[in-house]
């Protein structure tokens, strides 16, 4: 199905101070710009950015999946060992099925720039038919860890039925096993 609807892709900053104003959110804004650098078909980016708290993160996940009806929400930040680091769990929480890969690549391409990488415990999962996708709350991680999963993420979205996203290919080739 190609569809002329533009794509609803959420972008989730989680973070106390930001949230609460003490720094400028970065990460939110470099999510943003990823998404514009990379696809070329249309979309419409949703921002929000919260506290770490659990039951918050549960709630705007849900928001942006099923009221705003994106097909991809990316995460930034709660997913280390402290103990507001509640990311990974709230969005195991809203997620019918968790995808282990993401973050396995991610940690992996991850650890060859930083050896804290393995202290992140981002993961992915989905959510009817939402990918939700964690990063680390580093800046800089956003890219590093997209361009390791981006390719896969147009032809996850086929199989949740949603928009048909393309890619600028000189950037990022989007990977479809059949082609549509
Ligand atoms: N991954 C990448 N690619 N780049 C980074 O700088 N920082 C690490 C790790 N993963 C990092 C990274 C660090 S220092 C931490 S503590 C964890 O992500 C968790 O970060 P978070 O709690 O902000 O999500």
């Amino acid at each position: 199905m190609i569809s002329s609807i533009p794509a609803k892709l959420g972008i989730l900053t989680v973070s106390d101070r930001a949230s609460r104003g003490d720094y400028e959110d970065l990460g939110g804004p470099a999510i943003e710009a990823y998404y514009r650098e990379v696809l070329t078909s249309e979309f419409e980016p949703i921002y929000r950015c919260i506290p770490d708290d659990f039951a918050i993160i549960e709630q705007t996940l849900i928001e942006l999946c099923d009221v705003e009806g994106c097909c991809l929400v990316v995460t930034t930040g709660g997913t280390g060992p402290a103990a507001r680091d509640v990311t990974p769990e709230a969005t195991e929480s809203v997620c019918d099925k968790m995808m282990p890969g993401f973050g396995e690549l991610m940690r992996a391409v991850s650890l060859q720039k930083v050896p804290t990488a393995i202290l992140s415990r981002q993961t992915a999962g989905i959510r009817g038919n939402a990918l939700i996708v964690n990063l680390p709350g580093q800046p800089r991680a956003i890219r590093e860890c997209l361009d390791a999963v981006f390719p896969a993420i147009p032809y996850c979205i086929d199989l949740l039925e949603g928009p048909y996203l393309t890619t600028d290919e000189a950037r990022i080739q989007a990977f479809r096993p059949k082609k549509k």
